[in-house]
């Protein structure tokens, strides 16, 4: 084993699964399609790659280490790209048919049929940076106005990054948990809708509509993979990003589909408590994670419905391995591709790395030299000025 590899101690809990058909009821098979069908005819559109990272394979034993690398996604820079934006497609049609008394077509929104329509309907959401910018690009192409409200300790380049997209910034004194209040008190006050990844009692189209979104990326991974890897390491904030894509998995794959390990920052394990109570549970944050897009305390409800049945094990992560794992992937082990991935896109990996130079937890896990282990590399460099302090060797904690 090299000293290169970043090492750690993580938590671990082994899940008891829950019974159910999930996977296939509250993502049906019918909303993947449909998203995919629609979103693949955008402009731009083009799979990510689905990157195998054998030198590292080897120097970690294990069978294979597959990466999706979804920093090039629209040029957005994240996976979220597939989320935020149909979502917001799919409120203009629910509210542009509603007014209209008649069912009006994604692609007739999408190429301006309905453009005076669109341009009286203003979508909000409260974000860390990678949805909010989904939104605002979604907003633009599709013709409606985007506030994005964000809490004091998003990056002023993620900030500056929605504005770039024409939305409203709003940004505030408190946390994440207050940016969501406000926007959905002010969209209650003025007629606004919220499009949010995250559900709660009352509201699930936008959120079902953006983990479906999600599914292009599944549906692409299991296209170039003939046999289901053995394992997915999935990163978690609210939970959307693991349980739209096990979902996936699960419908593509069957009984053959990966075992689920899901990995947060000791920071904000709001899943792994969840894990350990057998119920959706809040984890009351403390201090901000370096890995943003992964700073949630709460739960998304229809994702934590998905992933109690789904999910096998729950891992913490503590900080101190999230840079050298972006240095590690940036400068590769030699023969493995370079990538260049943000704070929140290496904690599967991260922990895969860890796990391995851990007997006793590798055994736990199941993984041997024989484990095939998916990762989804979720961002690329969405925040320069972070990528380049890690690079330049400070260990951002
Ligand atoms: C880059 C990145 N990875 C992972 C996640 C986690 O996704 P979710 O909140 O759906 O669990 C996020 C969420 O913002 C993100 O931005």
């Amino acid at each position: 084993m090299t000293d290169q590899l970043p090492a750690a101690q993580l938590a671990h809990i082994a899940a008891t699964r829950h019974e159910g058909d999930a996977a296939f009821r509250v993502l049906s098979r019918e909303d993947f399609a449909n998203a995919r069908a629609e979103i693949t005819q955008w402009e731009g559109y083009a799979p990510t790659p689905l990157i195998s990272l054998s030198a590292l394979a080897k120097a970690i034993s294990i069978g294979e280490v597959l990466y999706k690398d979804e920093g090039p996604r629209f040029g957005l820079g994240s996976f979220k790209a597939l989320g935020g934006s149909y979502a917001a497609l799919r409120v203009l049609q629910r509210q542009i048919s509603a007014k209209l008394g008649q069912d009006v077509a994604l692609a007739d929104i999408r190429t301006g049929r309905y453009k005076d329509e669109a341009a009286q309907i203003t979508l909000v959401s409260a974000t860390d940076g990678n949805h909010g910018r989904s939104l605002a690009w979604g907003c633009q192409r599709f013709g409606a106005p985007c506030r994005i409200y964000i809490h004091a300790e998003v990056s002023e380049g993620r900030a500056e990054a929605m504005r770039d997209l024409g939305a409203e910034v709003i940004r505030i004194s408190g946390d994440y948990d207050e940016s969501v209040i406000l926007a959905k008190s002010e969209a209650e006050e003025n007629g606004w809708f919220v499009v949010s990844d995250t559900s709660w009692e009352g509201y699930s189209e936008p959120p079902r509509d953006v983990m479906a979104g999600y599914g292009v990326m599944t549906s692409e991974i299991c296209e170039a993979l003939p046999t289901a890897p053995s394992h997915v390491f999935l990163q978690g904030g609210v939970g959307g990003l693991a349980a739209g894509v096990v979902a996936g998995l699960r419908q593509h794959y069957g009984a053959d589909a990966p075992r689920v390990v899901i990995v947060e920052p000791e920071l904000a394990a709001c899943l792994f408590e969840s894990g350990r109570t057998g119920e959706a549970t809040n984890f009351a944050i403390q201090e901000e994670t370096l890995m943003a897009g992964l700073s949630c305390g709460e739960p998304s409800g229809m994702a934590w419905e998905i992933l109690a049945e789904e999910a096998s094990d729950f891992l913490t992560m503590p900080e101190s391995i999230v840079a050298p794992t972006v240095r590690l992937l940036a400068r590769p082990l030699e023969g493995d591709t370079a990538i260049e991935a943000g704070e929140s896109a290496i904690a599967g990996l991260a922990a895969l790395i860890a796990a391995r130079q851990d007997a006793g937890l590798s055994e736990k896990l199941g993984l041997d030299a024989h484990s095939r282990v998916l990762l989804i590399g979720s961002e690329g460099v969405t925040d320069p000025a972070i990528f380049a302090q890690i690079m330049n060797g400070q260990d951002v904690v």
